[in-house]
């Protein structure tokens, strides 16, 4: 079956790690035949979550800024992919934002069942994504619907594009897409 496959790419440096990392997913997935997109935030305007609630109501948010539009792709693709450096051993906080700003999708309709998290740290250890794979739960965790069905370490990289010197990584996050 042929799926939208959306990826959110929250890295605030162009071509950075995470975002090579989702580029080689959706080339995976987009092989395999199925319809991709990326959305990048570092060329979005985005506000922090005011916590009025009204969306719980309304399924619309008080703010009117890029975020309406992502969240319209998310609610229809079925695939949702986040890709995020590591911050202080957690996700980034422009996917956090994303993240508490997506509560309009709370009580809606939505179609994506399958989640992946790619993200990339300098660490050299797997178990620098482990903060962010749990805040990625929590958000999960409201959706019933979704699960988290792959997570990628794009570990031991720092400056931007230092992960193009690991084919073997890339290659995995490509897997990963062609598997969706
Ligand atoms: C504010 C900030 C905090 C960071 N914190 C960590 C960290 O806690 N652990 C780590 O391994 N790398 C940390 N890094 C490094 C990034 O995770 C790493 O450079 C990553 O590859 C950046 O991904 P990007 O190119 O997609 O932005 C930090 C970088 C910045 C700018």
């Amino acid at each position: 079956m042929k799926k939208q496959v959306l990826a959110l790419s929250t890295s605030p440096r162009r071509g950075g790690n995470s975002e090579l990392l989702a580029d080689a997913f959706l080339h995976g997935a987009a092989a395999a035949g199925h319809e991709t997109e990326k959305i990048c935030l570092y060329d979005k305007n985005i506000q922090f979550c005011r916590g009025c609630l009204a969306c719980q109501k309304t399924q619309r948010c008080v703010i009117h800024d890029d975020v309406e539009g992502i969240l319209e792709k998310m609610r229809r693709a079925d695939v949702v992919v986040f890709a995020t450096p590591i911050y202080f051993y957690e996700m980034s906080g422009q996917m956090k934002t994303l993240l508490d700003r997506s509560n309009p999708l709370f009580p809606a309709e939505y179609a994506f069942r399958d989640v992946y998290l790619l993200a990339s740290a300098a660490d050299g250890d797997e178990s620098a994504m482990n903060g962010a794979v749990k805040g990625l739960e929590g958000w999960i965790s409201c959706f019933d619907q979704a699960r988290l069905t792959g997570v990628m370490r794009g570990v031991g990289v720092d400056s931007p594009g230092a992960i193009r010197a690991c084919p073997a990584i890339l290659e995995q996050a490509a897997q990963m897409g062609r598997n969706v």
